[in-house]
């Protein structure tokens, strides 16, 4: 009987398993690679599989005004991205699937950039030959300010200005834009989501997209403005977007990113919050929480970057992979910063003693030059400069992995 409740339990935990480590597979230069990114990226398939990581986000898939992929158009239209054809993609999932690693799609659905616009009016095609996704000024907000021609509902979430914004209030286009996501999986092979800008659309439309395509796993952008000061607030809206979105969405954790984008220059203390609990989406979220350091908009467009240093850039590391939230690792870090066996051992331990996304922390200390943390009493670890750790570290734990300003060690 306690063997069949535990099999039952082993079974539903494994029914909402979420990814173990998310790898961002792309950065905002990718598409200029000579010989097509897709084709480039496949040579790096095994290595990302033997650092542990469980699935990779790719760049949106289709057809674009811009060559990075974040202005779609014809939304069907796979071959005319800048990274390679639609067979080149499908020949890189594979990949990834026979070395047991997920596929993302990057969904940019809030904006749509138009096919023509003539005497005629303002059209936007799907890219099949049966009209799904075809249309006209129906298809845009009513009351988008830049792009005025729109006569669908207002917008249900923020203005993206550079783009007229969809009508996601319209059934049909929920529908059609559903189908389509469907369609990426049972034809290209993806397995989940990263949902683009979901700031500029209501929540229950993500819901339904959730409900519609059922992903194996999904994280949402939603990426608000930070003051420092107000960590909570930020990092309870993340929550709050997470359980209106049905529960099942995960979501980047921006509160601990801002906050450590701050910490990680000698303000270790921010880590920490008042009830001495970790002070972004991890501390009251984690399941849902996914962690990164640096993104294609962060980093390669310099709009919030981490640092320019390696050996601030491994701290980071140090305390995503050791910490609770389903941490992200960014193509740059891995692939051109020498960081790969860094990452690789840090991914190792996460492995060796179970880290998961709802391990327990206990931050033994969190100051300008030291944080450190034991983590579900398996793993201590630290960052920051200082050296003299006093007494803090208990006599039955042995150094696992140092490196500079940085340690981790292990239960004997
Ligand atoms: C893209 O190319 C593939 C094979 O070359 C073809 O099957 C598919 O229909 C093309 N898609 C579009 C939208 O042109
Ligand atoms: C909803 O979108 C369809 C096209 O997909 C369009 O024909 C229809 O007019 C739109 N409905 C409204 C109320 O705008
Ligand atoms: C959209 O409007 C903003 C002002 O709200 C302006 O700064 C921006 O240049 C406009 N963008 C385009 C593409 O028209
Ligand atoms: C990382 O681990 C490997 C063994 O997996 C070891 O050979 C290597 O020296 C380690 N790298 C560092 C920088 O400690």
């Amino acid at each position: 009987m306690k063997l069949l409740i535990s099999l039952c339990f082993i079974f539903l935990s494994s029914a909402f398993a979420s990814a173990d480590i998310l790898f961002q597979g792309f950065n905002w230069q990718s598409w200029t690679k000579e010989g097509g990114f897709y084709n480039f990226l496949k040579s790096s398939v095994p290595e990302l599989a033997s650092a542990g990581i469980t699935h990779v986000w790719l760049p949106p898939p289709s057809q674009s005004r811009d060559p990075e992929g974040y202005y779609p158009g014809r939304l069907y239209d796979l071959n005319a991205s800048k990274y390679g054809s639609q067979a080149e993609l499908k020949s890189l999932v594979e990949a990834f699937h026979q070395n047991g690693i997920k596929c993302i799609a990057d969904i940019v659905v809030n904006h749509r950039s138009t096919e023509r616009e003539d005497a005629q009016g303002v059209f936007f095609e799907g890219g099949t030959p049966d009209g799904r996704l075809d249309g006209g000024t129906s298809l845009i907000c009513n009351n988008d300010p830049n792009f005025t021609y729109g006569t669908g509902s207002p917008d249900s979430g923020r203005d993206f200005p550079f783009g007229p914004d969809v009508d996601l209030l319209n059934t049909t286009t929920q529908q059609q834009l559903s189908d389509w996501m469907n369609w990426l999986k049972t034809d290209i092979g993806f397995d989940g989501w990263r949902f683009d800008f979901v700031i500029g659309y209501a929540t229950s439309i993500t819901k339904f997209f959730m409900e519609q395509t059922k992903p194996d796993f999904a994280v949402a952008e939603k990426w608000d403005d930070f003051t420092l000061g107000q960590e909570n607030a930020h990092r309870n809206a993340l929550r709050d977007w997470v359980g209106t979105a049905g529960g099942a969405i995960t979501a980047f954790d921006f509160t601990t990113k801002f906050i450590f984008n701050q910490a990680i220059k000698g303000e270790l203390g921010r880590l920490k919050d008042s009830n001495g609990n970790p002070a972004g989406m991890i501390g009251v979220l984690p399941q849902n929480a996914v962690t990164f350091i640096d993104n294609h908009d962060t980093w390669s467009q310099r709009l919030a970057p981490f640092s320019d240093d390696p050996d601030k850039v491994a701290q980071g590391y140090v305390y995503i992979l050791t910490h609770p939230g389903i941490p992200s690792i960014f193509y740059d870090h891995f692939l051109e910063w020498g960081l790969k066996d860094t990452i690789k051992n840090l991914t190792a331990i996460r492995k060796k003693h179970g880290i998961n996304p709802t391990s327990k922390v206990k931050i033994l200390a969190a100051e300008s030059d030291l944080y450190m943390a034991e983590i579900d009493e398996k793993i201590i670890m630290k960052i920051g400069p200082k050296g003299d750790l006093g007494n803090l570290l208990p006599s039955t734990y042995q150094l696992a992995y140092p490196g500079k300003d940085f340690a981790v060690w292990e239960k004997i």
